[in-house]
């Protein structure tokens, strides 16, 4: 494509919007050119909602390729199109369908709770999903009796343990960037702003814990910030938030809690890919309709559970 200015790229994105009949939903961590053409921005859960319920023919999905492909789940005769068809999660890649088969094997009797950061096949061996806004509720509300297996990230699912007390099998998922924020990182921004409170994402190591305030979704982060009186933040999550957090909350000082947390997969959608994903109708989002009908049971009843 040549070269455009952005404000002539916004112009013919919101024409060519309009003509497609399409919503443009942006995660949080999206870079900041790309939240703000979007129409709705928001965490995992927000996001999913948007997609089951948007009457427009076509969704354009800017995040990672999991979240696409729950929108398409969610929302199979609509074409959802995902600018960067390539922006995977790794955390969701640490689980297949056939390491989880495998692990459901070995104890046939559990629950398997699954982070939405999963592929459709991994959704579709589940029980229920989950994710960072509503896994602690879910959680609690499944009979103390039966066993749970929680995939793919055990950093969430230490994060819930410890405020749910309840046990469970934890496949060793992670994600690379909240691996990346250290202690001594917040302590130091915590003696440089000693009135601020620490709000952290559950995909954080659980070693932080005694240093944070609120462990919260990303959609809960840009909540809390607006609703309290508080005027300092310490934000431990990707970076991607600030540019949200700081448009929504122009009077509070928002600091980042680590400079690493860059999420690279989140950074692949700029302007210019939304533009060519609209003019193109690319890069549509295909799943069997069978796959389709076995990963929606596990997510509808996620939806439902957290009403
Ligand atoms: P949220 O659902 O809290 O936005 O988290 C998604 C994610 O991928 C965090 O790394
Ligand atoms: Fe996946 Fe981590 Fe990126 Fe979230 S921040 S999309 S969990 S790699």
């Amino acid at each position: 494509m040549a070269f455009l200015e952005n404000n002539v790229m916004i112009e013919r994105i919101s024409a060519l919007k309009k003509e497609r009949g399409a919503v443009i939903l942006a995660h949080n961590y999206e870079l900041a050119e790309v939240q703000d053409i979007a129409d709705y921005t928001g965490d995992s859960l927000e996001l999913s909602i948007r997609a089951a319920e948007t009457q427009t023919k076509v969704i354009l999905f800017c995040g990672v390729s999991f979240m696409a492909e729950t929108a398409k789940v969610l929302s199979p005769d609509k074409t959802v199109l995902i600018p960067a068809p390539h922006a995977g999660c790794a955390m969701a890649d640490m689980v297949d369908a056939a390491g989880l088969a495998a692990l459901k094997a070995q104890h046939p009797g559990a629950m398997v709770v699954t982070y939405v950061n999963s592929t459709a096949e991994v959704k579709a061996l589940s029980d229920i999903c989950v994710t960072s806004a509503n896994a602690e509720k879910i959680v609690s509300r499944i009979p103390a009796d039966r066993e749970i297996i929680f995939v793919p990230d055990m950093n969430l699912g230490r994060n819930i343990m410890n405020k749910t007390g309840r046990k469970m099998i934890f496949w060793q998922g992670f994600c690379p960037t909240h691996r990346r924020i250290t202690n001594a990182e917040i302590e130091r921004r915590k003696k440089e702003f000693p009135n601020a409170l620490v709000l952290a994402h559950p995909e954080c190591n659980p070693e932080i814990a005694p240093l944070v305030d609120e462990f919260l979704s990303t959609g809960g982060i840009c909540k809390y910030v607006k609703q309290s009186d508080r005027k300092e933040f310490i934000i431990v999550t990707e970076i991607g938030i600030l540019h949200r957090l700081q448009k929504e909350n122009p009077d509070k000082v928002l600091i980042p809690g680590s400079a690493q947390a860059v999420c690279p997969w989140m950074k692949l959608i700029r302007l210019a890919d939304v533009l060519n994903s609209l003019e193109k109708m690319e890069h549509q989002v295909e799943l069997s309709p069978e796959l389709i009908a076995r990963a929606a049971l596990p997510i509808r009843r996620m939806l439902e559970m957290s009403r």
